[in-house]
């Protein structure tokens, strides 16, 4: 991947932190007042942040940085229950002064051979602009209901669950972090990040000034069963006033829980505050318990977007990571015009939930069972998208009939992914 001329790819620490935070607030259309621009040196994982830096004074001042992006380390819950090593991309942006001029392009290439080096078998994101990153091979592997939940949502009631003890506080990292990494850790649901690093703890407790629109600062409410934490959700009001009263909102920013008791007590508390008269809430997958026992979902005004891509870096290895639902032997035919290493006929051999992967050098690749783009193996990985779905849908060529069903049982999950924040 060679860097376009005039610059070059760099490691930033955080002595150049206000530089890096200077190039995002360019490319995000956001200012950060002097005050609080401490926030980015712990929010960043520095060992894992990169730029690329003005080396010809013909693209401007030598030094200067001109594109920047850092990746979270973490680990992602995939099918069967397991976990994978992820990097985690975020906060990369391209100064105005700088765009189109093929720096994603080049730093794309970077994380994506740093990644593997750190033996990180997938990518995640996600997406600002949802057309930006499937030229790189990224795939929309989960998707998640947004909601509007209004004053006293009714939800068909779960017996036990006002059992369990809710708390309200504003949200710390120091006095919460714990509570959701325990959380975290315990999710089953495909696309969790199940491991998080500090820094990523710090990103989705970040609490600034510019990002509030007149609500009140970051708050949490945590369910415990006992002395056990079971749910979790970051939250914020907003005092407003109507002809008729109080008509403020809720706008829930991150949850996670554990079961169906612990959703419906968490929820019967964020869409149930005075003075509120409705819930905005994100990153349900779309079986998530509450829109199960939602009394009337039409009056949720449920609407579907992308949530997490995923990136398969190391085909083998992110395949053989994963578990599978049922047996399968299929040729496979991988195209991949980004990493050219992944791009072949693969055998995926799965016997009681395990999968060896391995290469048919040897094949003729018109001769593979299917034939996708790794973009769609990226939409499978987490068993949500079906190899049936991208088949039916043109995206999967099958040449072997029976064959793209019978991969489709393998990787498919019984519970639909989703990841619970955003990084
Ligand atoms: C989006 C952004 C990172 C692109 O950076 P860039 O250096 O201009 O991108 P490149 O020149 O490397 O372009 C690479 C390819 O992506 C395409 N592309 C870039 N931005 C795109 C966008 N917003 N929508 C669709 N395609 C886009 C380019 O056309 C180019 O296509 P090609 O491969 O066919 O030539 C940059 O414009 C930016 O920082 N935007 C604001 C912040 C943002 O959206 N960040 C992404 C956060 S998830």
């Amino acid at each position: 991947m060679t860097t376009p001329q005039g610059y070059r790819l760099v490691s930033v620490d955080q002595t150049r932190a206000s530089e890096v935070l200077h190039v995002d607030a360019f490319a995000f259309a956001f200012t950060v007042p002097d005050k609080d621009a401490g926030f980015i040196q712990d929010v960043l994982p520095w060992e894992r942040t990169r730029a690329v830096e003005v080396a010809d004074p013909v693209r401007g001042t030598e030094g200067t940085l001109a594109a920047v992006h850092a990746s979270f380390k973490f680990g992602t819950r995939v099918p069967g229950g397991r976990e994978v090593p992820t990097a985690g991309l975020s906060w990369v942006g391209v100064h105005p002064g700088h765009r189109r001029r093929g720096l994603l392009r080049a730093m794309i290439g970077d994380h994506f051979s740093r990644s593997l080096a750190r033996g990180e078998a997938i990518s995640t994101l996600f997406a600002a602009e949802t057309q930006i990153y499937q030229r790189f091979g990224y795939g929309m592997a989960a998707t998640e209901a947004r909601v509007q939940l209004g004053r006293g949502v009714e939800l068909r009631p779960l017996p036990g669950s006002e059992n369990l003890i809710v708390e309200v506080d504003s949200a710390s990292i120091e006095r919460h972090g714990p509570t959701i990494a325990s959380i975290q850790s315990r999710m089953t649901r495909p696309g969790t990040v199940s491991t998080l690093a500090p820094q990523t703890l710090a990103d989705v407790l970040m609490d600034l000034e510019i990002d509030r629109d007149g609500s009140e600062e970051l708050r949490i409410a945590t369910v415990r069963d006992g002395d056990d934490p079971v749910a979790w959700a970051l939250f914020q009001r907003k005092q407003e006033w109507g002809d008729t009263g109080p008509d403020g909102k809720v706008r829930v920013r991150a949850w996670g829980a554990l079961g169906a008791a612990a959703t419906v007590r968490l929820w019967g508390v964020l869409a149930d505050f005075d003075l509120m008269s409705a819930t905005h809430a994100g990153r349900f997958a779309p079986d998530d318990p509450l829109l199960l026992r939602l009394k009337d979902m039409r009056a949720a005004k449920i609407t579907l977007t992308d949530n997490l891509w995923v990136r398969i870096l190391d085909v083998a290895e992110a395949l053989e990571a994963r578990g599978y639902a049922a047996d399968c032997d299929v040729t496979v035919q991988v195209d991949d015009s980004f990493l050219p290493q992944n791009a072949g006929v693969w055998r995926v051999l799965v016997a009681a939930g395990e999968a060896k992967v391995t290469r048919e050098g040897a094949a003729d690749p018109a001769s593979a069972d299917l034939r996708l783009d790794v973009q769609e193996l990226g939409a499978a990985y987490l068993g949500g998208t079906t190899i049936t779905e991208l088949t039916r849908a043109q995206l999967v060529d099958e040449r072997t009939p029976g064959t793209a069903a019978e991969l489709s049982r393998a990787m498919a999950s019984d519970v639909k992914p989703v990841a619970n924040f955003g990084f």
